[in-house]
């Protein structure tokens, strides 16, 4: 009983001293007393919630990048002659230079860091291994990788410290060799949670070290944000196998997630998941094992009350996904059937421009098969014409999860950076994470992550990493062959919201739904200085040639600097586009809802559309606004010829609308594109494509 009352006697003096303290100050009744942070707040009580946040992914800064240097495969802006700009080599596979990395963090802190509640930053902050000359070491990547993270702490910081969160995660090139990450603890994860120190919360350190996933609370007590570590379900990563059996990292992150997520819904909490590699998954190819899609799936749809989105890099194109909780397989989730994954290619870490046209395309016709909207709402599937029942009505849509992927900073195409706006509403008045920093690091103290511990004998398995790899890259390839695993019977799965939850944020319209976002570009044709803008010429079309090979030295390959010093413009963002006055997207809201309605809309340019015209009237919705925009896509309609049926006049209305939808559809879809390139495409290349 003796440390009861220390303990007791503790709370007691640390809730006194203070209280007497302030008790001059009419304000302290307000404060809780004991608040050890209270000082603070009182200094920083100005920062209130601004309802936004910023996306930042993909820096890959690289310190040996020379300007006016070759843009050429295997010299990768390191020696020679060529058009390499002095804020990088826009549309070419080089990485950034530091210049533009200062000069985005710059801008940032100018722009930015008084206007958001918290930095979402999505990885990659090491260079690519492109040139031979120079290889990459594990030293240089994770000085790097500090660097960077302080430079992150700078930028976010006043007189006082940091005052904005900042969620950080890794990517397949923060680790050497790049794509293999084995099992934790390891030094990999010890060192990033030495270089993270400022933004993981104390008291996750040590489950940081064991699995590289942690969340912070955002927003106190309304709002986390979880660092997924996608590593774990990455297929390219050849220390993994999959997400089902239990001594796998991704089995135990699924397990870790459905703890923390179950913890968040019983405090009425919500939360944004974020992770570097996304789930990408289309008819031909996906990034991560099947099972982990699975289990991301199932998790995703079962705590669809409280994720209220998930937002991923990597991919540099600015494009997001859908998951369909219909093709949720219990059967592989649970272990029972692991032969039967399907086939599908993996996918090349990182996509040409032909590729990413290729995925995009596949992304297209995989939405050709969306229900729309109205037939969601009403519970009508256009597979069956007639069942418009009550049973499979989806007025929310929660049949779908939304994965938002933002495009890059290293200008592949433009460097790019997206700021998300949210609702605060009910929330204006509610303490900021700089408030309450803390007090939450001494409260997730207390919290044990001693299950989490992994036994010895597993460990010393794992630290045989070569071998282990080895092994694991053979099992991988007879993956299905082996003896089947026995049905797991401590596998827990999520609860599914409590009956009559209404539906989630990310659903239906409420306090932090995410409203909208602005993509933001900086235009290095112009700020560099030092080449044309133009393109779509020849030189353009051996480009993509090139590019499909692999390597892409960019729109001004063969082309002199006209400077012989650079002579470049001031440094700055501006707006791409706002999901807010979007005419062509017409996104109300960022809701999963909304984007089904885009996603089916865009599916419409695709061939494979079904070629049965069915009642649907969701493409009138927004007739008018998509037609003030008629002219910016010359839209050549090439799709119609496949039809030679009789029709009848009502066949014919139904024809002539079709053939309307699919107009529209191609535009959104043409407009989708430029979007994905950040606007370094022109209208003829877009149309090439
Ligand atoms: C980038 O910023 C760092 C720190 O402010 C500075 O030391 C470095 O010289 C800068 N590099 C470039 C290329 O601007
Ligand atoms: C924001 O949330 C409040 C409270 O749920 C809701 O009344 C309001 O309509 C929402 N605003 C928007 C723009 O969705
Ligand atoms: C970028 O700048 C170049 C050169 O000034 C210009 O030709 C081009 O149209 C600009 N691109 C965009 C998307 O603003």
């Amino acid at each position: 009983m003796a440390p009861l009352k220390a303990l007791q006697w503790a709370t007691l003096m640390l809730a006194q001293l203070p209280f007497t303290a302030l008790a001059t100050e009419t304000q302290a009744v307000l404060q809780p007393p004991n608040d050890p942070g209270s000082e603070r707040s009182l200094a920083t009580s100005q920062r209130r919630l601004r309802g936004r946040f910023l996306h930042i992914t993909d820096l890959h800064p690289d310190d040996h990048y020379k300007p006016h240097t070759s843009t050429q495969e295997n010299i990768a802006c390191h020696r020679g002659h060529g058009p390499a700009g002095v804020y990088g080599a826009e549309t070419s596979d080089c990485d950034s230079p530091m210049s533009l990395v200062n000069a985005t963090l710059a801008w940032v802190r100018e722009h930015l860091r008084d206007e958001v509640d918290f930095v979402v930053w999505t990885g990659d902050s090491a260079r690519h291994d492109s040139d031979e000359e120079i290889p990459r070491h594990n030293n240089d990547i994770l000085s790097m990788n500090r660097r960077i993270a302080d430079a992150f702490v700078d930028t976010f910081s006043d007189e006082t410290g940091l005052v904005v969160p900042v969620v950080p995660t890794f990517g397949n090139n923060d680790i050497y060799p790049h794509n293999i990450l084995m099992p934790g603890p390891n030094d990999i994860l010890r060192t990033y949670s030495s270089i993270w120190k400022p933004f993981i919360p104390e008291a996750q350190r040590h489950s940081f070290e064991f699995g590289g996933w942690f969340y912070v609370e955002v927003i106190p007590h309304k709002l986390a944000v979880f660092s997924l570590n996608t590593m774990y379900f990455f297929d390219r990563n050849a220390g993994i196998d999959d997400c089902v059996h239990p001594s796998e990292p991704g089995y135990k992150h699924f397990e870790w997630l459905l703890v923390q997520l179950d913890s968040l819904r019983s405090r009425g909490m919500k939360a944004i998941l974020m992770g570097h590699v996304p789930p990408a998954r289309t008819s031909g190819k996906q990034l991560w094992d099947e099972t982990c899609w699975q289990k991301y799936t199932l998790w995703m749809h079962q705590y669809r009350d409280v994720i209220v989105s998930s937002l991923f890099g990597h991919m540099n194109i600015d494009h997001f996904l859908l998951q369909d909780a219909k093709e949720i397989d219990m059967a592989l989730i649970q272990a029972s059937a692991e032969s039967q994954f399907s086939v599908r290619e993996t996918m090349d870490e990182e996509l040409s421009i032909q590729s990413s046209a290729g995925y995009l395309k596949e992304l297209r016709d995989d939405w050709a098969k969306l229900p729309s909207p109205v037939a969601l709402e009403q519970g009508a599937d256009r597979s069956k014409k007639r069942g418009r029942g009550k049973k499979g009505k989806d007025k929310w849509a929660e049949r779908f999860q939304l994965s938002l992927i933002s495009p890059s900073v290293v200008p592949n195409y433009f460097p790019s950076l997206r700021v998300f706006e949210y609702n605060i509403t009910g929330l204006e008045d509610n303490p900021t994470w700089v408030d309450t920093a803390r007090e939450i690091q001494l409260n997730e103290e207390e919290v044990s992550h001693q299950d989490e511990i992994p036994d010895v004998g597993e460990l010393k398995r794992r630290q045989t990493a070569d071998l282990e790899i080895e092994k694991k890259k053979k099992k991988k390839k007879n993956k299905g062959k082996g003896p089947k695993p026995p049905k797991d019977p401590h596998l827990r799965l999520p609860e599914p919201p409590a009956k009559g939850t209404s539906p989630g944020p990310a659903y239906r319209p409420q306090t932090l739904t995410l409203l909208g976002f602005t993509q933001y570009y900086a235009n290095l044709t112009y700020i560099n200085n030092d080449l044309g803008g133009s393109g779509g010429d020849d030189d353009d079309d051996d480009n993509d040639k090139a590019s499909s090979r692999g390597w892409n030295p960019g729109k001004h390959k063969g082309k002199t600097p006209k400077h012989d010093k650079p002579q470049p413009r001031e440094f700055r963002f501006e707006v791409e586009y706002s999901t807010f006055d979007d005419k062509i997207y017409g996104l109300d809201d960022l809701t999963v809802k909304s984007f089904v309605r885009l996603a089916h809309r865009i599916g419409q340019a695709s061939k494979k559309t079904e070629e049965s015209f069915v009642q649907d009237n969701s493409l009138d919705d927004d007739d008018d606004e998509v037609d003030e925009h008629e002219d910016e896509y010359d839209v050549v309609d090439d799709d119609d010829d496949s039809d030679s049926e009789m029709y009848d006049e009502s066949a014919k209305r139904g024809k002539k609308k079709k053939h309307k939808n699919k107009k529209k559809a191609r535009k959104t879809w043409l407009h989708f594109l430029k979007h994905a390139f950040v606007s370094t495409k022109s209208k003829d290349e877009l149309e090439d494509l």
